[in-house]
């Protein structure tokens, strides 16, 4: 059995042996190594203080006492090399880190020339006093060609190349069913504007499967062709340039009667169709017009499928295409850009 003198040596000579093994380590994990065989359960000082019961009672305070101190010197011991480690592993950080070296900037997404061009559209329209509207993808037969007087069987279907769900669903081929689909809900007068994906089978130079267009109606009473060649003269003049002509060529909607399609003078030979190095102009194919839209007057069969009186109501529609628009206003050649999302074509729409 130790005698009191030997136990308080024993204690003292830990805070001695604490410290050289603190001296030697250089991590923290030896440190908690070295906590462990010294404070921990059955460390070195545990071991020490379970002499303690077999003292004689007098000694028992006194050695109590100095196992109190002793434990708390080692804890100082500890926390100050802890602290130590850190604040060296924390200066060997900054010693390797270069404040003047230029940051990594992440790659900003930019607004699609498709979405840009749609606002810019949008908006013109919103001036004008239409109210945009929106409406599924997929579509039933009705709203996408019977209501628009196309019945099954009618062989203006054809000019759409539909893409069929099933017999009766479809995957609209225009923004038109939006026209019915408004007029059912709300009564006249009204004006409204509908952008959207519309999907047709068909893909080469100039076409996708999907593409966008806009859909812009105004129904009320006394609405007439000068109204709707008014309103597309001034988007004309806005979208592009106030210099471009606009011209009305005959053409035929089922929906529309009658109907047109409108051409712009074109924007790259100004409507010369040769290009300033006297090239013909590849844009217009050397007639100076391009195609933007198609148009009419709302056909009055379309008016009884929504239950307008047709006697009462004239009104006017329009559908224009999204990536047209956008390659006459950017000068894109190719309309396979818009849906390849390369970043080098697209960061240049900032
Ligand atoms: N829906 C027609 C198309 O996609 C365009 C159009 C819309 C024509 C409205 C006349 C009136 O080709």
């Amino acid at each position: 059995m130790n005698s009191a003198g030997e136990i308080s040596k024993n204690l003292k000579s830990l805070i001695q042996e604490f410290e050289k093994t603190l001296g030697q380590a250089s991590s923290l994990q030896e440190l908690e190594q070295a906590r462990v065989d010294f404070l921990g359960r059955k460390g070195r000082l545990a071991g020490v203080m379970s002499q303690l019961p077999g003292l004689p009672a007098q000694d028992k305070p006194a050695i109590g006492r100095l196992s109190n101190e002793v434990k708390e010197s080692l804890n100082n011991l500890l926390s100050n090399k802890i602290s130590d480690i850190q604040r060296k592993s924390q200066e060997e950080k900054l010693s390797v880190f270069d404040p003047s070296i230029p940051g990594r900037t992440p790659d900003t997404g930019t607004i699609h020339p498709v979405t840009r061009v749609t606002d810019d559209i949008c908006s013109i329209f919103v001036k004008l006093g239409f109210d945009i509207v929106t409406g599924p993808e997929v579509e039933t037969d009705f709203y996408n060609f019977e209501a628009l007087n196309l019945p099954p069987g009618h062989p203006a279907r054809d000019m759409q190349d539909t893409l069929y769900i099933s017999e009766s669903v479809v995957l609209r081929t225009h923004t038109s069913p939006l026209q019915v689909r408004t007029m059912l809900k709300c009564r006249p007068p009204l004006a409204a504007i509908a952008p959207g994906k519309v999907y047709r089978r068909d893909s080469d130079l100039t076409h996708t499967p999907m593409f966008h267009q806009i859909e812009g109606f105004l129904v009320d009473t006394n609405v007439s062709m000068a109204d709707l060649r008014g309103t597309l003269t001034a988007f004309a003049h806005e979208i592009f340039d106030p210099r471009v002509c606009v011209r009305f060529r005959p053409s035929f909607f089922p929906f529309t009667e009658p109907s047109a399609e409108v051409d712009i003078s074109c924007v790259m030979c100004k409507g010369c169709g040769r290009s300033p190095r006297g090239e013909p102009c590849r844009v217009c194919k050397e007639t100076g017009w391009v195609e933007i839209l198609g148009c009419g007057m709302i056909d009055p069969a379309v008016f009884e499928k929504v239950g307008y009186d047709p006697e009462k109501y004239t009104g006017f529609a329009f559908g224009l295409g999204v990536e047209r628009v956008a390659m006459l206003k950017y000068g894109i050649g190719d309309l396979r850009m818009f849906f390849e999302n390369d970043l080098r074509f697209l960061n240049q729409f900032v």
